[in-house]
């Protein structure tokens, strides 16, 4: 098994600066120390070039930044693409949850049947319809469905990334109208706050694992850590308070490891600025070490 690291530093899918420096942060984090046993090679090839265009970053559109956030994503999609046809598993560190276009796009051409995990408080199932702020980091989901923008539908030449009865949706407990109204047309599968209170995160990851495993033929993980709670996670440009426990996330990794399902996997929305003495992008290390299989004993 071997590993390749490829950092997103990417910031114009939202409006506050400091998620380009997540890769750095989860680097600092010692990423690459905690997976080294774990895998017989692993490699981090860097990041992506996004830049740092301040001055240009427009506040208005209904989807702000959509040529530069096209750009960086088609740039992400075509590392991510080499990487997995070299048969390693591409682990993405953000970056900010847009960068999911990207790392979609250059997966799901090589599978017939991807799946979807998306861990996240929210459903980033906006369109420039729906979507409250303009942002696309609220979009990602919904745009790797072929609903939203043709620019960021299309990437990588082909549309859909994923169909909506692949995807399974955790954690969430801030939703906007549009995205509720997305979610029952099309059937997605959600486990709110509501459902992994009542049954428990080890019941809805028997139940994920169970629905995914025969449907699919390949299973792309997307955790926003925003998806935790903030006194765990707190370093996320966009909080919700009432979320997934560090120790429920350990044991949704640890039990997505045990069943071997993830093929793929991006770590998002890792703010350092924002964050307390890096704890944000420690947790993001750390939950990257049970999803790739570390044992206690
Ligand atoms: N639903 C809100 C929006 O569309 C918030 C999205 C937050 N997304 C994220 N990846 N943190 O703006
Ligand atoms: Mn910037
Ligand atoms: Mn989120
Ligand atoms: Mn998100």
């Amino acid at each position: 098994k071997k590993l390749s690291i490829i950092g997103m530093p990417m910031d114009l899918g939202q409006l506050r600066r400091g998620v380009d420096m997540g890769p750095s942060a989860i680097r600092y984090a010692e990423v690459v120390e905690r997976l080294k046993t774990l895998f017989d090679e692993i490699e981090d090839l860097g990041d992506i070039p996004v830049g740092r265009p301040e001055v240009v970053i427009d506040r208005e559109s209904k989807l702000r930044n959509l040529e530069l956030v096209t750009e960086k994503n088609g740039k992400l999609a075509e590392e991510v693409d080499k990487v997995v046809q070299r048969g390693w598993f591409p682990l993405v560190l953000g970056g900010d949850h847009s960068i999911a276009i990207g790392t979609l796009a250059g997966v799901s051409k090589h599978y017939k049947n991807l799946g979807v995990i998306w861990y996240d408080a929210h459903g980033d199932l906006n369109t420039a319809d729906t979507s409250p702020s303009g942002n696309i980091h609220g979009m990602p989901l919904a745009v790797s469905m072929g609903i939203g923008h043709k620019m960021l539908t299309e990437l990588g030449g082909y549309c859909p990334k994923v169909s909506p009865e692949n995807i399974v949706i955790i954690g969430a407990r801030a939703l906007d109208e549009g995205e509720k109204d997305l979610i029952k047309e099309k059937g997605i599968k959600v486990y709110t706050m509501h459902e992994i209170d009542r049954m428990g995160m080890a019941k809805v990851m028997e139940e994920t694992i169970a629905y995914l495993k025969n449907r699919t033929d390949g299973v792309h993980l997307s955790l926003d850590l925003d998806g935790l709670d903030p006194q765990d996670a707190p370093g996320v440009g966009t909080p919700v308070f009432g979320g997934i426990t560090y120790r429920e996330s350990h044991l949704a990794m640890e039990m997505l490891a045990e069943a071997n399902l993830i093929t793929s996997a991006e770590f998002v929305e890792v703010n350092p600025i924002l964050d307390e003495r890096n704890k944000t992008a420690k947790v993001a290390v750390e939950l990257m070490g049970s999803l790739f299989g570390e044992k206690l004993l």
